[in-house]
Formats: C-alpha cells, sequence, structure tokens
C-alpha cells in the first residue's frame, strides 16, 4: 500500500525527503545540496510516498514557472521500492494537484535512464539531449 500527500518545507518531513533525495539522486554522483538550493525549495510544492509503515519511499518537487506550466523535479523513489509503482503514483498525484491548480502545462529535465519511465507516463520529448549535474538529460512535457 502506497500513500501520497503534500509535506510542508522546513519540517522533520522536509528534513526526511532531502536525506532520500540526497541519497538517491546526488550522493551518487559525488554532489550535494547547497543552502540556496534548499532554502529556494520553500516555495515548491512537496509531495511524498509513504508505505503501509509510514516510512517515506519517494519524493517529487513541483515548481511553478508561470501561470500555464509548472516544472517537476528531485524525482527520487527509495532503491528498494523502485519498480513498484511509487513513482508512477507520484507522478499521477503530482498532475492532478497541477490540474486542480490550472496549470496547463507540466515539463521535467529527464535523466536519460529515467526517460523511459517518464514515456511511459505520457510525457514527450522536447528538443536535443543537453548535461545537468554532470549527466545527460532530455527536456519533457506534456499537456495537462
Ligand atoms: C525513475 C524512478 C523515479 C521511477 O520510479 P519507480 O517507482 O521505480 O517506477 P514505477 O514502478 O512507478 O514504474 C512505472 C512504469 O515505468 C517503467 N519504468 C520505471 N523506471 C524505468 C526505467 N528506468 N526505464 C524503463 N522503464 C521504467 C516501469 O516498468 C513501469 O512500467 P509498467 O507500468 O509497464 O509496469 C525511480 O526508479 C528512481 O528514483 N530512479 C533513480 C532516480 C532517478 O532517475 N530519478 C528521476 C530523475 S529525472
Amino acid at each position: 500500500m502506497i500513500t501520497v500527500y503534500q509535506i510542508e518545507f522546513a519540517t522533520p518531513e522536509y528534513d526526511e525527503s532531502v536525506a532520500l533525495r540526497y541519497e538517491v539522486l546526488r550522493k551518487p554522483l559525488g554532489l550535494e545540496y547547497s543552502p540556496e538550493q534548499l532554502s529556494a525549495e520553500w516555495s515548491d510544492i512537496h509531495l511524498a510516498a509513504f508505505d503501509a509503515w509510514g516510512k517515506m519511499i519517494g519524493i517529487l518537487l513541483l515548481s511553478p514557472l508561470d501561470k500555464q506550466e509548472v516544472k517537476m523535479r528531485q524525482v527520487a523513489v527509495a532503491p528498494e521500492q523502485q519498480g513498484r509503482g511509487v513513482g508512477a503514483a507520484l507522478v499521477a498525484a503530482s498532475e492532478e494537484i497541477a490540474r486542480s491548480l490550472e496549470f496547463k502545462k507540466m515539463t521535467l529535465h529527464a535523466r536519460e535512464a529515467a526517460a523511459p519511465f517518464y514515456l511511459r507516463l505520457g510525457y514527450q520529448t522536447v528538443g536535443d539531449q543537453f548535461e545537468e549535474v554532470s549527466i545527460p538529460h532530455y527536456k519533457m512535457e506534456k499537456m495537462l
């Protein structure tokens, strides 16, 4: 059983989510989050997934870009929980929230290895491959 709900910035749950993101997204690349990067997250929507025991197993952030467009970022599922539908549940919940806030388009920067995951969920690549956090990415988008 997976539960997905919104968590608040600068709470113990937020700290747990940063630790999860660090393990999944930053540590394997030998990178850290800077204080500036984290403090800029106060205005993001933070969605977390929990297992049946209340352990946080996934996280996703939404950053509004303008009135129409919202960016999905920092999508991370705990390694032992990957491939069980947690990521898909987070993306579906984020799209529901974005629609309820009347955004029209979801965009994201997908790591090359994760692009098939987003394609599976109806996202399309836009433009050429580019480099971000030292690895290849594609811009992807979906109309909401
Ligand atoms: C990419 C990630 C978020 C996907 O979450 P997940 O919980 O493992 O994915 P799900 O189990 O919800 O998969 C949903 C569908 O996508 C497919 N899928 C998931 N990851 C995939 C991948 N890397 N390549 C191809 N297909 C993939 C699944 O097979 C599943 O397909 P199905 O519906 O036909 O069964 C997760 O694996 C992860 O955190 N990876 C490491 C960090 C990362 O790359 N984050 C994304 C940064 S852009």
